[in-house]
């Protein structure tokens, strides 16, 4: 069994998976995802108009002893039998990262457990694995990854052999949609509340640009940010009348969604692949799914994007990465020994820190 904890930001979140499951022919994710569970605090942080990040690591402090326990019972385990622990390492909210690490060190040490520590948007890179099998990705496959801090299109030649394709010069999709939220007045989570204006919102109504750098290499949604800030001021008192709202929403749906498509369209024309995955928290957007099927089925491309509870952040994700790297790499956990010093795991130290700041291209160095 493998026990997965997710604390990056705000979502406290634990899994259990069947590792015997796991690596069987059939490989079915109802069989071997034994629990998924996760505590938002998204109530507690609307007060605020946002994140804060010492009361969401406090939060987890207080979550994660009975969301574990919680994850064990509801796979009918105990910890005993807990072979591997999987643990986001960074990137994210240091204090809420440190809370998970630490949690995750002190289960590993106590109970002799190896530890594996996983990167956040590797995570979510790998989402795809959970779904069913004819709903999986094939190799090699398109990402575009869209969450709060990154905007990226990656080649997955195969089982963790990345290719950094495009990235962005400077905000993030979901930067873009939750700073449009807050110039629009929306309550927190921004993009959330963004689509839902956007869905009773005339999107031809203010022509925002889309963004497209001539450089295939990478996104800009600053110049978008500019231009909606200024219609704002124009508009004055009038930007707060609901249909307006509801209409400036929906132009700027439009504008992010369709750099978006465009971009991943002319990506996945050029490395002529058969499939294509969107994730991060930003694929729970309706429109976003919708274009990029239409564009990618057009072309003959499988499209897959596993449902909204594996698109934002979640401990399935890292604990089906963790399981990968078990099955790629057995011998390092079979010789693993708790009397052989320090290690705790195959690439983990006791003195193991959390990386707020853990720049993906490390991932793409085909170091490992
Ligand atoms: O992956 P995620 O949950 O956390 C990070 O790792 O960043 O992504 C959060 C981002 C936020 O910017 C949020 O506004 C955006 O995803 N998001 C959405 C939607 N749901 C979440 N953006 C647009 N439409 C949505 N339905
Ligand atoms: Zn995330």
């Amino acid at each position: 069994m493998l026990l997965s904890i997710e604390t990056s930001c705000d979502e406290t979140a634990v899994s259990v998976i069947c590792l015997e499951s796991y690596l069987a022919a059939s490989r079915d994710t109802e069989q071997y995802l034994k629990s998924d569970l996760i505590a938002s605090k998204t109530k507690l942080h609307t007060a605020y108009g946002g994140v804060v990040p010492e009361l969401a690591a406090r939060e987890h402090i207080a979550n994660l002893p009975s969301l574990v326990a919680e994850a064990l019972a509801k796979a009918s385990i105990s910890l005993s039998e807990v072979r591997a622990i999987a643990v986001t390492r960074g990137p994210g909210l240091k204090g809420c990262l440190l809370v998970g690490l630490s949690f995750a060190k002190a289960i590993s040490l106590s109970s002799s457990i190896p530890l594996l520590p996983i990167h956040h948007i590797e995570g979510h890179m790998c989402a795809g694995a959970l779904l069913a099998q004819h709903e999986r990705p094939q190799y090699p496959y398109l990402t575009l990854v869209v969450s709060g801090g990154h905007t990226m299109l990656v080649l997955v030649e195969s089982f963790r052999q990345y290719k950094q394709l495009a990235v962005t010069r400077d905000d993030a999709a979901g930067e873009a949609f939750d700073k449009g939220a807050t110039l629009f007045g929306l309550p927190y989570p921004g993009g959330p509340a963004l689509s839902r204006e956007a869905e009773r919102g005339d999107a031809k109504r203010f022509s925002f640009p889309i963004a497209v750098p001539d450089d295939a290499s990478s996104f800009s949604f600053s110049g978008l940010k500019t231009a909606v800030q200024r219609e704002v001021q124009r508009l004055g008192e009038a930007a707060k009348e609901p249909q307006t709202v509801a209409d400036l929403s929906a132009s700027l749906e439009h504008a992010i969604v369709e750099a978006l498509v465009l971009k991943s369209v002319q990506a996945a024309e050029t490395q002529q692949v058969k499939s294509f995955l969107l994730t991060g928290g930003v694929a729970a957007n309706g429109r976003l799914r919708k274009r990029l099927k239409e564009e990618m089925e057009q072309r003959g491309i499988q499209f897959s994007v596993p449902p909204h509870r594996w698109c934002t952040d979640n401990a399935a994700m890292i604990g089906v990465l963790a399981a990968g790297i078990i099955e790629q790499t057995p011998q390092a956990f079979q010789s693993w020994n708790r009397s052989s010093g320090e290690k705790l795991g195959p690439n983990a130290e006791l003195t193991l820190g959390a990386r707020a700041k853990w720049p993906i291209a490390e991932l793409f160095e085909n170091e490992r």
